[in-house]
């Protein structure tokens, strides 16, 4: 989700005119000689890098040292770059095209209604391809190349770009009438996410709507509780007295998918749909105010009890879980992992480690909390699918310290270690894990700068931390220099003995992201890197099948970077370590969310998330953007089309592989 509270934060970032667009997309000049020109231009130093927040960070004048050796570095990436910018349309590097493959209302099942937006209701939603695209991911079927199941998240609805009638603008600011029971179902509805066979016909993919596996999974679908939380009294509702069957999942953001083909939904910002006030005195009150429950972004609660802590107070604990879905079995149920502790989960990237057990990389995605990781207890077993179907309830779940020396501990979240006793309120183990946050807290587990998508590369040992930004920074850790961080950084874990297990490693920061020709910004791209290749915002990342590093962001804008979102392709290896460029860029208003190489490296599906959310700061709009008066009316550009997010799989022109 947008943040919305961090922009207007940099506004000196954006380039000068005098480094504006240029019409040869290989020719841009490399920040090192943007950089060595504002340098001379205003004198060396002079006082403008005397920040605190400089201090902790490798500096432009490091960089500029650093120019002549990396020259000439071999780049892993070879593709003409697309130029940064703002417009209503999404580019790509030329030699690919970029093609829609699913668009929120498009049908997912053979007889679903055909999308009409000015009478939507909640039975068609749940028949067609939901709101907010963000996790995608590839499970291929039976072993082809060029058939699978796209597994995609959808994070949350914005109403204001979806229906009609219901915005009314006061003061220049959007004002979204009160919802109605059926605009709440379809909201329902458009939560969740799809399961949807595509195949590859002619070079270009396409759903098949006739598959048996299709399937919409929405915050109605039935689900169980199951790990060390099930059952428990906490967990504990009216209409659940055992604490075991759970109605639907919300803001699935980043997720994953398993070893064993299976499909991971990580619910992210549960906190905005509940509503109303807990019982006086009632046990859960700092449990939810560390989680900002209820914060009442949504009305669900008004039409649907279970939604008000003050009719179901226990009801936010069965949230803020990772969600697993067998979509070998369009009727399976889906199931709450519990063992993975309850936060707002970005996502659960894994990965198979030496000795077979499975690590999931976990991201809390709030200002000042933390990294985390989960090790199965059992193996892995590649050769029998079934054995491995509940190896996520059982395992340690570990919260990452990162020290000033550059080492790295995972502390684990054990009942009965350390403070995780009875006398700090915790019980038994499904105490710590409904109260992640605060069992992590007395850990000592180092505060972040908002953690999103944790990447690990299964050939090196390592694994890349999105840090997206934190604006109320002001107190800096080795692992988060930057004060008042508002373009964020990444992380590279390096495990200890490459061993993805380890409860040691070590830490460097790959990047500190944001425009590297303003020196108080304190950015560390490559000298490598042009105007178009830095970024701020990291948000999602992958890591393709030649171990090579793609970043998503969420965030930028033409107030803050002079850019909208994108893909950029980044170095992690040899001299050109650092060194990034952009690959796509998406419309004004949208974030990039996916990115998901395919196997076999043809295709890169990407998901372009709240298109049309925005425009005010950008010429081409200039006012608030709504369902009467968009920014953009991507991707059908139809008068009688709204805007409408959607998965796009970009593919290289004439085949073979991408980037
Ligand atoms: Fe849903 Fe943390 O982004
Ligand atoms: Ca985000
Ligand atoms: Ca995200
Ligand atoms: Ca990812």
């Amino acid at each position: 989700m947008t943040d919305l509270r961090q922009s207007q934060i940099f506004r000196t970032s954006k380039l000068e005119e005098a480094d504006g667009p240029g019409l040869n997309p290989t020719g841009n000049p490399t920040m090192g000689d943007i950089i060595a020109a504002r340098f001379s231009r205003r004198g060396f130093l002079k006082g403008s890098m005397a920040s605190a927040a400089i201090a902790a960070t490798v500096s432009p004048i490091a960089i500029l040292a650093a120019d002549e050796a990396r020259a000439g570095a071999a780049s892993a990436f070879d593709f003409p770059e697309v130029e940064a910018g703002v417009d209503a349309d999404h580019h790509v590097a030329a030699g690919h095209d970029a093609d829609v493959l699913l668009r929120w209302g498009d049908k997912v099942f053979a007889d679903a209604p055909d999308f009409d937006p000015a009478r939507q209701s909640e039975a068609a939603q749940e028949r067609q391809f939901g709101y907010n695209n963000d996790f995608v991911g590839f499970i291929p079927l039976e072993g082809a190349e060029d058939r699978g199941l796209l597994v995609v998240n959808h994070e949350y609805t914005n109403e204001h770009l979806m229906f009609p009638g219901i915005v009314t603008i006061a003061d220049g600011k959007i004002a979204v009438a009160d919802a109605t029971e059926e605009r709440v179902n379809i909201e329902m509805a458009a939560h969740g996410g799809t399961i949807i066979e595509i195949r590859k016909v002619d070079g270009k993919w396409q759903p098949v709507l006739d598959a048996p596996l299709n399937r919409r999974i929405t915050a109605k679908t039935e689900m169980r509780l199951s790990g060390p939380v099930a059952g428990h009294e906490r967990v504990r509702t009216s209409e659940d007295p055992d604490g075991t069957r759970v109605f639907g999942t919300i803001n699935n953001c980043a997720g994953g998918v398993t070893p064993w083909g299976t499909y991971i939904m990580a619910e992210e910002n549960i906190h905005g749909y509940f509503l109303g006030e807990l019982p006086e005195g009632h046990r859960e009150a700092e449990n939810y105010k560390r989680m900002g429950i209820p914060a009442g972004d949504y009305q669900w609660g008004n039409f649907h009890r279970r939604f008000d802590i003050g009719q179901e107070p226990n009801e936010p604990n069965r949230f803020g879980w990772v969600v697993e879905v067998d979509v070998q079995d369009p009727n399976s149920i889906p199931r709450k992992r519990t063992a993975l502790g309850r936060f707002k989960h970005e996502g659960a990237e894994s990965v198979v480690a030496k000795d077979g057990r499975v690590v999931f990389y976990l991201g809390d995605d709030e200002r000042f909390d933390y990294v985390y990781k989960f090790v199965t207890a059992g193996r892995f077993n590649p050769d029998d699918r079934a054995a491995n179907m509940d190896l996520l309830d059982k395992g340690t779940l570990y919260v990452a310290r990162f020290d000033e020396d550059g080492s790295m501990e995972w502390l684990p979240l054990a009942h009965g270690q350390g403070p995780l006793t009875a006398e700090n309120g915790f019980e038994s183990q499904a105490d710590v894990l409904i109260e992640t946050r605060r069992a992590a807290d007395l850990l000592g587990a180092t505060p972040m700068d908002r953690p999103e998508d944790i990447q690990p590369n299964p050939e090196t040992g390592r694994a890349y931390v999105m840090l997206t930004n934190n604006t109320k920074r002001d107190e800096a850790n080795a692992a988060n220099p930057r004060l008042n961080n508002a373009f964020g950084h990444i992380i590279e874990i390096l495990e200890a003995d490459q061993d993805f297990t380890a409860t040691t490693g070590r830490w460097e920061i790959l990047l500190q992201c944001g425009d590297p020709s303003v020196a108080e910004v304190g950015a560390t791209f490559s000298t490598e890197t042009t105007k178009n290749g830095w970024f701020g915002m990291p948000d999602n990342a992958a890591i393709d099948a030649e171990g090579r590093l793609w970043v998503s962001t969420d965030g930028n804008s033409p107030s803050d970077t002079g850019r909208t979102d994108g893909l950029w392709a980044v170095d992690t290896e040899g001299a050109a370590r650092g060194t990034s460029r952009l690959f796509y860029r998406v419309p004004v208003g949208a974030e990039l969310c996916g990115p998901c190489p395919s196997p076999d490296m043809t295709t890169m599906f990407v998901a372009v998330q709240h298109p049309g959310d925005g425009g005010d700061d950008w010429e081409g709009h200039g006012r608030p953007s709504y369902y009467e008066d968009l920014s953009t009316r991507w991707p059908d550009f139809r008068d009688d089309m709204p805007v409408r997010p959607a998965v796009v799989a970009i593919t290289r022109q004439g085949g073979g592989r991408i980037g």
